[in-house]
């Protein structure tokens, strides 16, 4: 079967079985084609409650797959590669979270979206990275934990001045790969360019950003933008979708090796294989995670919507 061939049945069978495909920003275009909505974090979450249909391909990682779970209990829920997992999702366990608390007993804990289920249980509200100023400035509380990524805590607790910040050591490995060096060698090849970046990248990287946003925030700046010219520091999927959707405008990687493999391992086939019910992964959690971690997620709902 050709592309073609194969985005045309996995149409007809979708429709046939009532089911909606949502796909992270970082898939491949012949993933966004045949998806019901694309976007970041914050929006696959949305969707994922707002969509009238019986079940749900999520085509991303393992925490987005059960947060959508989560947040939707009466569909059926598919992780279309069922190794497709965030590297920084793993980064902090339970028992790493207890000792952190123990350290900071009166500071609310904030977790990145990019945790698993399990930790979200033990947590008072998780945001992403279009959310997290916003959630961390409505809490009552002044001391927050933020876990686990330092880059993107940092970022917020810089917004927020009146309040009081505490970080775990984690981050994600694909986004910490790119230096101030790398910022300063690609402004000196496009010097007409402005400099668009993602929160998860290193302080030094962000601090000489023109603009720091979420993969969504990104993607409609550019696009509303009457400036001609950006350098994407972000995962390289955002260079190519831009410039097919902006074919007037020029846009440059930060840095070649910021490409997340872990969302590349997702394929057309998969979402094929998914809904021929030879393939995916369908999300079933505890009652007690699906309470504890639906308490964590619906906070972050209620308070960044
Ligand atoms: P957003 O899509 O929420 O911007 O986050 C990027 C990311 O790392 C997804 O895992
Ligand atoms: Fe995880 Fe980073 Fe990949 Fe996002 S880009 S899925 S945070 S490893």
């Amino acid at each position: 079967m050709t592309i073609a061939e194969i985005q045309q049945e996995i149409l007809r069978m979708k429709k046939e079985q009532d089911i909606c495909i949502l796909a992270h920003a970082y898939q491949g275009q012949e993933i966004l084609e045949v998806a019901d909505y694309t976007g970041d974090s914050y929006g696959l979450s949305v969707q994922a409650s707002k969509r009238d249909c019986s079940g749900v391909i999520m085509c991303g990682v393992r925490f987005m797959a059960e947060t959508c779970k989560i947040l939707s209990p009466k569909k059926r829920v598919w992780l279309a590669n069922p190794v497709a997992g965030c590297p920084m999702a793993e980064q902090l366990d339970l028992e790493g979270l207890r000792e952190l608390k123990a350290q900071y007993p009166d500071y609310a804990v904030v977790a990145y979206i990019n945790t698993t289920s399990e930790l979200k249980t033990e947590c008072d509200v998780c945001v992403t990275s279009s959310s997290a100023v916003e959630i961390c400035k409505k809490l009552e509380q002044d001391k927050i934990l933020f876990i686990p990524d330092p880059n993107l805590g940092h970022y917020v607790a810089e917004k927020l001045p009146e309040k009081t910040f505490a970080f775990y050591k984690g981050g994600c490995p694909r986004h910490i790969v790119v230096s101030a060096k790398d910022v300063e060698k690609a402004r000196a090849t496009h010097p007409d360019a402005l400099f668009l970046v993602h929160p998860e990248c290193r302080q030094e990287v962000v601090e000489q950003a023109d603009y720091v946003g979420s993969t969504t925030g990104i993607m409609e700046f550019a696009k509303k933008s009457e400036h001609k010219e950006f350098i994407i520091g972000t995962e390289n999927s955002i260079v190519e979708h831009l410039q097919f959707e902006c074919p007037d405008k020029k846009f440059y990687p930060v840095a070649v090796q910021l490409t997340c493999m872990n969302m590349k391992v997702t394929t057309l086939m998969d979402i094929y294989n998914c809904l021929k019910g030879q393939g995916g992964e369908e999300i079933f959690l505890p009652e007690n995670i699906m309470e504890g971690a639906g308490r964590c997620i619906h906070r972050m709902v209620e308070l960044g919507g």
